[in-house]
């Protein structure tokens, strides 16, 4: 699952969220993020630190029983692929001391992307001694907008330039599992206002046209709306009466939220679910809005039989 958006729309926060509600539902959860150079290889994750995972370089940390959580290194992935493409592993160690080949496998975009992209294929190719995946599901936070369509233009990219041999191969295989929706789903992140919908809507449609599926959109950060649509103009009715006020200006914020959300509603072309704005304050964020998620995901039927008890 990749999780997308513009920045600081709330990706990192939503991503742990989803993580714990997974994990919640007796799921085992592998909660990723990119790192995004080698200088900041040991900077601090607020992602870790949401999950109360410790730092480890680019390796799987267990953080609970059905939770673990991995930073995803360019460098990491060129290694794991020259390991698996030259015939000994100390050669890979070997050629990765290069600094002429480190210089250029960090120049050029592309081909720290691949690194990413190989070393999630990796984790996602491992199995437990009885077969079943190591990590059945992946959670991805991914940087910025950019970055997770330069990822899903990735394979394209590097096929048009290397069609064949082993890079060819891993390639054609991320792309296989990038379009499968059984497999992968973006969950793109947005926020209550005109400007970040409009670019959500434009990169939904970008994200499509490289093939890569859509699973949801995420409109966080609603506030909260006490009104009735009564209640509400007499409100404005009052505030108007009082001239300039800071309730006008909630009032028209709660207003700008509410058409965003219709407008996602009527165009977004995927499920979309709603979280709340909570209080800059709130202790325990991610626990509360995975509470939420656990709430709002599970399935109708279930609820409708819960109802239907005497
Ligand atoms: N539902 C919410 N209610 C209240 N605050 C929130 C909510 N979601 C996110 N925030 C706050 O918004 C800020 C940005 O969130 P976050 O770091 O998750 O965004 P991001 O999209 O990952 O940012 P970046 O693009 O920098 O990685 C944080 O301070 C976070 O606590
Ligand atoms: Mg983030």
């Amino acid at each position: 699952m990749l999780v997308s958006g513009k920045g600081g729309v709330g990706k990192t926060t939503v991503a742990a969220a989803l993580a714990r509600a997974a994990v919640s539902a007796g799921k085992r959860v592998l909660l990723a993020e990119v790192e995004l150079g080698s200088e900041n290889a040991d900077s601090p994750s607020p992602l870790a630190e949401f999950v109360g995972a410790r730092p480890s370089g680019a390796q799987v940390v267990s953080v609970s029983e059905r939770l673990s959580f991995v930073r995803l290194s360019a460098i990491e992935g060129q290694r794991l692929f020259l390991q698996d493409i030259l015939p000994l592993r100390v050669m890979a160690d070997a050629a990765m001391r290069m600094r002429a080949l480190r210089r250029f496998l960090e120049a050029a975009p592309a081909l720290r992307e691949m690194g990413v992209l190989y070393q999630m294929l990796h984790l996602l190719r491992l199995t437990r001694p009885n077969g079943q995946a190591q990590h059945p599901l992946c959670i991805l936070d991914l940087p910025a907008t950019g970055h997770a369509l330069a990822l899903a233009a990735l394979p394209d990219t590097l096929l048009s330039v290397m069609p064949g041999g082993p890079i060819g191969r891993s390639v054609r295989e991320g792309l296989t599992l990038l379009r499968d929706p059984a497999l992968t789903g973006t969950v793109l992140v947005t926020l209550p206002e005109p400007l970040p919908v409009s670019e959500t809507l434009e990169l939904a449609t970008a994200i499509g046209s490289h093939g890569i599926p859509l699973a949801a959109g995420v409109l966080n950060r609603m506030p909260d709306n006490p009104f009735s649509p009564d209640g509400r103009d007499a409100v404005k009715r009052l505030l108007e009466a009082h001239g300039p006020h800071r309730g006008q200006r909630a009032l028209g914020r709660l207003d700008r939220a509410r058409a965003a959300q219709n407008r996602l509603e009527t165009n977004f072309p995927a499920p979309l679910l709603t979280l709340p704005d909570l209080p800059a304050t709130a202790t325990g964020l991610v626990e509360q809005l995975a509470a939420h998620l656990v709430r709002v995901s599970s399935p109708p039927a279930s609820r409708e039989s819960a109802g239907a008890q005497p």
